[in-house]
């Protein structure tokens, strides 16, 4: 953890600590080590947010009766910054962020943040932990905000006090051996999440829903879960916690979003970067039967995942009621390779951010 490694930071200052944490054995990995400082702020009915502050990177105090441990009333989101040539940190599409966290508050009945005061807080944070930003082609470093109801009161209700908390994790490529396609099996007896549930909220909850149908995905031999519709199990969701793309000859579908539907900010920039090159993205609902019918005639070219931790994340074969459905030849495909490039590209400053997606810390 974290805080096992502190003692190190003194000695060989972080960028060094940083690099040879990603040169060991198990690399930086995902959420596994996190920086020195967190960001807090705390909500009161009557006084509203207060300031937010920088502190030490540490455990929180909160009381067992705390709403958040009974009814889950919690939010998070997930962005990442990433360190330029020319030394500076950017993070991305972060105001996008901030706007989902509160649509995601305003599911769960948690009080909005200002989003110009937490950008600012969020600057900050990342300014003071800038030495934790790793440098490979593939790292970043990944910010974690959420929202707890912190009222100890057994009452379900919503909370009259929360606690605003960010903390960062300098992260690994998703992928070590670069974007490799997974085997994912389709779930048909768990579901993820229904239109008018909180399928399209950032919140706790959702994950833990997923846990089951996950581990009899890995018992499966695959690596994540294709959710299907909660009403009739024949439309795709998710994948994972990704949003799924399939390309049916030059035509790339992604699932509306609904109400049961995570808006990714990446499947956003997916959308529109693959729209700015003049291919053709249709959001409509798509069936489990027309992606198996398209992996049988080949007319399904590729099917991938877009998540702001793994980018771009290709689907190697489909696992559905005992039978395993290769997508092509099993390598990652032509769009999913260019679009995991060219985002990375412009993520790490290399190639041009026409969208105007990055913003100086
Ligand atoms: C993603 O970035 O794709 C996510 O859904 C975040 C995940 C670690 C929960």
């Amino acid at each position: 953890s974290g805080q096992e490694s502190m003692p190190l930071h003194g000695i060989r200052g972080l960028q060094s600590k940083v690099r040879e944490l990603q040169e060991s054995p198990g690399g930086l990995g995902f959420g596994r080590y996190f920086t020195d400082h967190m960001l807090l702020m705390d909500y009161e009915e009557g006084t509203g947010w207060g300031e937010p502050r920088i502190v030490p990177y540490g455990p929180l105090l909160l009381d067992p009766a705390s709403k958040v441990f009974h009814y889950g009333q919690t939010v998070f989101e997930g962005m990442k910054a990433f360190k330029w040539k020319d030394g500076r940190a950017r993070l991305f599409r972060p105001l996008d962020h901030v706007r989902r966290l509160n649509r995601s508050c305003a599911r769960m009945c948690v009080p909005a943040v200002d989003e110009a005061r937490v950008l600012g807080a969020l600057r900050r944070l990342v300014t003071a932990d800038a030495d934790w930003i790793p440098e490979a082609p593939g790292t970043s470093l990944y910010i974690r905000p959420f929202v707890v109801a912190t009222e100890t009161q057994l009452g379900v209700a919503p909370s009259r006090s929360y606690a605003f908390v960010a903390i960062c994790s300098p992260v690994g490529a998703y992928y070590a051996e670069g974007v490799r396609p997974v085997p994912i099996y389709v779930e048909t007896e768990h579901v993820r999440a229904v239109a008018g549930g909180v399928g399209d909220a950032k919140t706790a909850g959702n994950y833990a829903a997923g846990l089951k149908a996950q581990e009899a995905a890995a018992r499966m031999g695959c690596a994540q879960v294709l959710w299907l519709d909660g009403v009739e199990r024949e439309y795709v969701e998710e994948v994972g916690s990704m949003n799924a793309f399939f390309r049916f000859g030059d035509e790339i579908v992604t699932p509306p979003l609904g109400g049961s539907i995570l808006a990714g900010v990446t499947r956003d920039s997916v959308i529109r970067l693959l729209r700015g090159w003049g291919v053709s993205v249709s959001e409509r609902p798509v069936s489990i039967g027309e992606v198996a019918a398209g992996l049988r005639d080949g007319k399904l070219r590729e099917a991938f995942g877009t998540g702001t931790a793994a980018v771009v994340s290709p689907i190697g074969s489909l696992h559905w009621r005992g039978e395993r459905l290769t997508v092509g030849d099993g390598e990652p495909g032509e769009l999913s390779k260019r679009l995991y490039e060219t985002l990375s590209g412009i993520q790490r400053g290399e190639l041009p951010d026409a969208y105007g997606w990055m913003e100086v810390v």
